[in-house]
């Protein structure tokens, strides 16, 4: 019998899967970089503040690389007053001094690149922050060379908006500037005025922006917030739903100022300014549409190379027939897969589809589906070590100010933003002062130091499965193809090129389970098969395992020579 085990399994990664640093290298990079999503006040503080700093991702720049990350996007670090942590930018040129300077931003994109690792920069582009000097000016009267770059109306009437649009963080998205008698619009925070993109000068100003970043050394952008970029000029009122939100708004359908289809043109300026520096755009577009989430790439492919569309992250529960669902539309997309199951917005990934009892399994399982389906995964950091969100009970301990507003159903952002757990020390090595927010108790065990020492970890898992994916042509380039096995509770799938094809098992379900794969694996045989990593899976020495143990995964190598694909059916190519 035998038992996957961590030592044997690398010392198989590393023989026959050298690493493959030509991946780097070519224009479609982010086809193949397992992206890593950090947030700079969470990760690592170097000055004692208990907020992280630049500096602090720097030294921590070994032990990303150890993890296989080749991309780093970072949660917003220019100046601001950081009432929404960053995402209300007061100057899109500078690093804000809570994080370090310019020069310290230099060092981190240049020892990143040393290691084969770029850095990607989150770009607010719905709104600025109320102190940026555009919106400072804007403000200040009717006849400001700035007016226009924000979106100003006269009200309705006496303590009447112009229209009925709500912020997603409470109240109406109108607030009123009694120096000039007129309101503004915020899709967000009434500190995060929307900027009017429909005015060139706008737009001219922020392309610049990101040429200014790409020139020095940025490999691209997340952006945030595509979907609310746009607004109806013309301001009709957004239909009302029965019921109220958490913040004790009418519930209503955004169909006014959400997903307005003027968002591509502004998508193609953007890449068509990024092209030249061959530098990648990553978009936060949340839809369970298809086509919607196609439109993203663009007809031609010239808008997004990576739109999020969090299919996995979305599903309301862990079962394996809800994910191959998902899976499966993906799949159905002609264009290239983003998978993610985590953000700095959602509830961590372990907290929503773990059961308090086989969290690391499910964790291993997440991390497996991560990173071996078609397509490019987001880690978000932390989830390497199985780190559940850690709320805060009392709305008095919240730091999110919408999730005070909404308390307590908004509080789970807080809850995912806890410092990363890298030893069992003080503050879990994150800080010498006081973190910004607690860490969790569980940070004594669940740490990177704790971890490293342990093969059955969630974070060697991690390792292991990066290792992998770099060596091998099935999982970075090859096709899926769904068994469709007969339980329902198993996910499997064949990631297949054309000299080599890679089985991924996984058991979503709290029982052990019979691998049968049946007339399924016609043409490989079970038994030339060899195991490549898993957890939880048990058998006949050689070939598949007989059985997954509850929540268990394995991922095994067969033999290519009995079964060659054809050419065609390596991907989409140019998708
Ligand atoms: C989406 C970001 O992910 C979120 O954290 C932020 O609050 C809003 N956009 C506003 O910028």
């Amino acid at each position: 019998m035998f038992r996957t085990h961590f030592t044997v399994v690398l010392w198989f990664l590393c023989t026959f899967f050298p690493v493959r640093a030509k991946a780097l290298e070519d224009r479609e990079w982010w086809r193949h970089a397992v992206f890593y999503e950090l947030c700079p006040r969470s990760f690592q503080d170097t000055k004692g503040t208990g907020v992280g700093d630049l500096n602090g991702i720097t030294a921590r720049l070994d032990y990303l690389r150890g993890l296989g990350v080749d991309a780093l996007w970072l949660t917003p670090c220019f100046p601001s007053p950081q009432v929404d942590f960053g995402y209300d930018v007061a100057d899109y040129r500078a690093i804000d001094p809570r994080f370090g300077t310019l020069q310290d931003f230099d060092r981190l994109v240049a020892e990143a690149r040393r290691r084969g690792i770029r850095v990607v920069l989150d770009l607010v582009v719905n709104h600025t922050s109320d102190q940026h000097p555009w919106f400072l000016a804007s403000r200040s009267s009717r006849r400001s060379p700035r007016r226009d770059w924000y979106v100003w109306r006269d009200g309705r009437g006496p303590g009447r908006p112009p229209c009925n649009w709500l912020s997603l963080f409470g109240g109406s998205a109108w607030t009123l500037d009694p120096v000039t008698g007129q309101y503004y619009y915020h899709y967000f925070y009434p500190q995060q005025p929307d900027l009017n993109w429909r005015n060139p000068a706008v737009r001219r100003e922020m392309l610049d922006v990101t040429r200014w970043w790409y020139q020095r050394g940025v490999a691209g952008f997340r952006l945030d917030a595509v979907d609310t970029v746009f607004e109806d000029p013309a301001l009709p009122d957004n239909p009302l739903l029965p019921g109220k939100n958490a913040f004790g708004d009418p519930n209503m359908v955004n169909r006014h100022n959400y997903k307005l289809q003027e968002v591509h043109g502004l998508l193609r300026d953007l890449r068509r300014a990024a092209d030249p520096y061959g530098a990648v755009l990553l978009g936060e577009t949340y839809t369970d549409s298809i086509p919607e989430l196609q439109a993203y790439y663009g007809n031609g492919r010239n808008e997004l190379q990576l739109p999020t569309g969090h299919m996995l992250a979305m599903a309301e529960t862990l079962s394996a027939p809800e994910f191959r669902k998902r899976i499966d539309a993906l799949e159905a997309m002609d264009a290239w897969p983003v998978w993610v199951f985590g953000n700095h917005d959602l509830a961590r990934a372990v907290t929503r589809f773990g059961d308090g009892v086989h969290d690391d399994a499910i964790a291993k399982d997440l991390a497996a589906l991560l990173l071996t389906l078609r397509g490019t995964p987001i880690l978000y950091y932390g989830e390497e070590l199985g780190m559940a969100s850690h709320e805060p009970g009392r709305r008095e301990d919240v730091v999110d100010p919408m999730a005070r507003l909404g308390w307590p159903s908004a509080k789970r952002r807080d809850g995912a933003r806890t410092p990363m757990q890298w030893d069992a020390g003080p503050a879990a090595g994150f800080t010498t002062g006081t973190p910004w927010l607690p860490v969790p108790l569980d940070a004594a065990t669940r740490n990177v130091a704790v971890e490293t020492g342990d093969p059955g970890s969630v974070l060697n898992f991690y390792r292991g499965l990066t290792a992998l994916r770099r060596g091998s042509r099935a999982l970075l380039e090859g096709d899926y193809q769904d068994l469709a096995p007969a339980d329902p509770s198993l996910l499997c799938y064949l990631r297949r090129s054309q000299d080599e094809a890679v089985l991924v098992a996984v058991n979503l379900s709290p029982e052990p389970r019979k691998l049968d794969l049946g007339p399924a694996l016609d043409g490989w045989p079970a038994a030339r098969a060899k195991l490549l990593l898993g957890s939880g899976a048990s058998g006949p020495e050689g070939g598949l395992p007989g059985e997954l143990e509850p929540y268990g995964v394995v991922i095994v190598a067969l033999a290519q020579e009995q079964h060659p694909v054809p050419a065609a059916a390596a991907g989409p190519a140019g998708s």
